[in-house]
């Protein structure tokens, strides 16, 4: 499998260019900058792209961050992104002048059709800029091979070394021609094969994991959400009943989750599965409960010790599945440590158990993971089920928990989902949920007074649950949401809609 590697410098956009060299279905990875040489070389990469960065290659003394110039050596072809054209230009004998001013938004481009990096564009293009310092006098063996009317060298290249240079984005849709720039370089100069595509990935995934776990056991521990219910695929594709996954039920999922959880895994995919119905046993703990910091901790803890009680069960388990996605290991920070999640992670578990970890979706976005559980045969509703905190609804019941309160939110929540996917709106919404706060009001039914629970819609969307805004939902939706949920859910007389952003409130009410 080929693949292009991108030398973070800490940009904006590095993420973003990893993601649109995969889409087209090249793999790629985001490297740090500091990394080995030595560890660069045994990825046999077939090209770098040298991303953005916030820092000035001229700045703070020379100690802006810059790659071992080994990198330049390896014989591989580079192409350099804004910062990353500047660094390649510095390292290369080039100089880099501030120009005095930004440079921000999308510009007029000439370019220099017989460069490859723009074969088959126009010779005036748009292009989107974000930059203050730029490449002032060439390196030995450079050419400029795009300009606009403030900036004369836009773009560069040393054609024997394969050595591009780009100081606009091509990863950001504002560049209209971006992805055929990045098709270029990664198919016509570094003369990569398109062959990364989810049945590759099955493929070679499920090789690999049945080479690493021969005949040992597999856990998995399955919430039915889509990370762990692609990695639970995945893996029982590879070793079929050698894995067992354990699904513990804490009883406070949504509607019905728990038997299509079972029913899609047991019936569907033929998967070994135990079902702990655990729901009383939380209950008794939540009694009373009311701070919402104490709720989850009693979950996480009664979550690990059920699951390590299930887990001990299965004797001589040699490995455990777990869902970590490559935004986790981006995060994260350091090249090979698993972030452990919440309670979704078993760091509880006994040391003598010594389960080895099985990732499998480690190299993988969240997009990704969808593409691949909708190849894996797995349901739109699962693939596209919105993300859902894993203490689940005790934290969208304020104050104490009962099985009453609980019945009534999935009940109202169970009517938030359906109307909201009717309006055709709920892949595009980050979450949509309902709240059940411990408060009741007075209402008017037929002729009888109602003393009952209000229902407070809950729909945000946002790009990583960091910063979230309302969603404007229309008035006909809420509508049919306010008239449903009053009619239809025993308990509950009124309905309000949060139109509060994050920050300053949070997307959960607890
Ligand atoms: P907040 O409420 O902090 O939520 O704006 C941000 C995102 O995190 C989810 N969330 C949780 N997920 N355990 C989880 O697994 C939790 O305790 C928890 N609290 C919040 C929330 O649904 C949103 O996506």
């Amino acid at each position: 499998m080929d693949s292009v590697l991108v030398i973070d410098f800490g940009g904006q956009y590095s993420q973003l260019i990893a993601r649109r060299i995969r889409e087209l279905r090249v793999f790629s990875e985001l490297i740090p900058y500091d990394t080995d040489v030595e560890e660069i070389k045994k990825k046999n990469p077939k090209g770098f792209v040298f991303s953005g960065s916030p820092h000035s290659v001229i700045a703070n003394g020379g100690k802006a961050p810059s790659v071992d110039k080994k990198y330049l050596e390896l014989g591989i072809p580079i192409l350099g992104i804004c910062y990353g054209m500047q660094l390649m230009a510095k390292l290369t004998g080039g100089e880099i002048t501030g120009t005095g001013s930004n440079e921000y938004g999308k510009t007029g481009i000439d370019l220099e059709l017989q460069s490859p990096l723009f074969g088959g564009l126009k010779q005036k293009e748009t292009c989107w800029m974000s930059h203050k310092d730029s490449v002032g006098c060439l390196p030995e063996g450079f050419k400029v091979i795009a300009s606009t009317p403030n900036l004369p060298v836009a773009g560069i290249e040393e054609p024997l070394k394969k050595f591009y240079g780009i100081q606009f984005h091509p990863e950001v849709v504002h560049t209209p021609s971006g992805m055929d720039i990045l098709g270029n370089f990664l198919f016509d100069i570094c003369g990569c094969i398109p062959n990364w595509t989810m049945v590759s990935i099955i493929e070679s995934e499920t090789e690999k994991i049945a080479k690493t776990v021969g005949d040992g056991k597999v856990i998995c521990g399955l919430s039915g959400g889509v990370d762990s219910s692609v990695a639970a695929l995945l893996v029982h594709k590879a070793v079929g009943d050698k894995l067992t996954c354990i699904f513990v039920d804490h009883g406070l999922l949504r509607k019905d989750e728990a038997k299509q959880v079972t029913e899609t895994f047991r019936e569907n995919f033929k998967i070994n599965l135990i079902h702990i119905n655990a729901g009383d046993r939380f209950l008794k703990k939540l009694r009373g409960v009311s701070d919402p910091e104490k709720k989850r901790k009693i979950i996480g803890e009664e979550f690990i010790r059920i699951f390590e009680e299930e887990a001990l069960k299965i004797k001589d388990a040699d490995y455990l599945v777990q869902g970590t996605l490559y935004s986790d290991v981006i995060e994260s920070g350091t090249r090979d440590a698993a972030k452990i999640k919440s309670h979704h992670n078993v760091g509880g578990l006994p040391e003598d158990m010594k389960l080895k970890l099985i990732e499998p979706l480690r190299l993988l976005f969240k997009d990704e993971i969808r593409k691949l559980g909708i190849e894996l045969g797995l349901s739109d509703d699962i693939v596209w089920r919105q993300p859902f905190p894993g203490p689940g609804l005790a934290i969208r019941i304020i104050g104490d928990i009962t099985a009453e309160k609980i019945k009534i939110l999935q009940e109202a929540d169970s009517i938030v989902i359906e109307e909201i996917k009717r309006a055709g709106l709920y892949k595009k919404i980050w979450q949509s949920f309902a709240i059940l706060p411990s408060i009741k009001s007075v209402g008017v039914m037929g002729d009888e007074r109602t003393y009952a629970y209000p229902i407070a819609i809950r729909a945000v969307s946002s790009l990583d649950a960091m910063t979230a805004d309302w969603v404007r939902l229309p008035y006909k939706v809420l509508e049919r949401l306010s008239g449903r949920i009053i009619n239809e859910v025993d308990g509950v007389n009124r309905v309000v809609y949060d139109i509060s952003s994050k920050p300053p409130s949070t997307i959960e009410w607890e």
